[in-house]
């Protein structure tokens, strides 16, 4: 039976309702799944001996990815490359077709390049606008991020953008890495 570690950051947590998701499919699919937080890998340790795939998912956050995913990435840059591995993103641009795939999504391109670990396999998902859970900063940042992308700005409005099939989808792409990708 495979066993998947699925390390995620959230800022607002829509990125673990995604990682949940991939976790129950992976169980439904026969498989198990342990969930952690990227900040309790970095500070607490992984044991990467129990796993055979390693997922690791992020939202953007004002344009930028959170310094733990950074760190996390500096930190277990050989460990994550010694597993078969996926990387995905979760963004409101990403609601635009375009920008749902990994040439089209800048900030996934920006992930590639600039992280010391080169994931094998990209994913983008669609995230969740949630004006009415946002503070007034974070609404207003928001709100000037879709008025130039032609979003919605109604405060009142929450929409949930990610397609759960997609994520599902996803989930069992992600078992099938280990024939995918050689073990390295
Ligand atoms: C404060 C804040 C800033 C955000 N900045 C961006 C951004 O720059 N680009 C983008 O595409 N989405 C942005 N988003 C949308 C998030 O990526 C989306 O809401 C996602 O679902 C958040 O996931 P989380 O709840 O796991 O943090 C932002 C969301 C928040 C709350």
């Amino acid at each position: 039976m495979k066993h998947v570690l699925m390390a995620y950051y959230s800022h607002a947590g829509h990125t673990a309702r995604i990682a949940r998701t991939i976790q129950q499919t992976i169980q439904d699919e026969g498989c198990s799944s342990d969930m952690m937080e990227m900040m309790e890998c970095v500070r607490e340790g992984v044991d990467w001996s129990k796993y055979d795939i390693v997922i690791v998912g992020s939202p953007i956050v004002y344009g930028v990815y959170n310094k733990i995913v950074w760190e996390f990435c500096e930190k277990y840059r050989q460990e994550l490359d010694s597993l078969p591995n996926s990387f995905f993103n979760v963004t409101v641009v990403a609601r635009s077709p375009l920008k749902a795939t990994p040439e089209g999504n800048r900030y996934l391109q920006r992930f590639v390049s600039r992280s010391p670990w080169k994931p094998r396999d990209l994913k983008c998902f669609a995230g969740k606008v949630d004006y009415p859970n946002w503070n007034r900063f974070e609404r207003f940042m928001i709100q000037i991020i879709m008025r130039i992308t032609d979003g919605p700005t109604d405060p009142s409005v929450t929409i949930d953008y990610t397609d759960y099939e997609d994520v599902k989808d996803y989930a069992r792409h992600c078992l099938l890495l280990d024939k995918l990708q050689r073990r390295r």
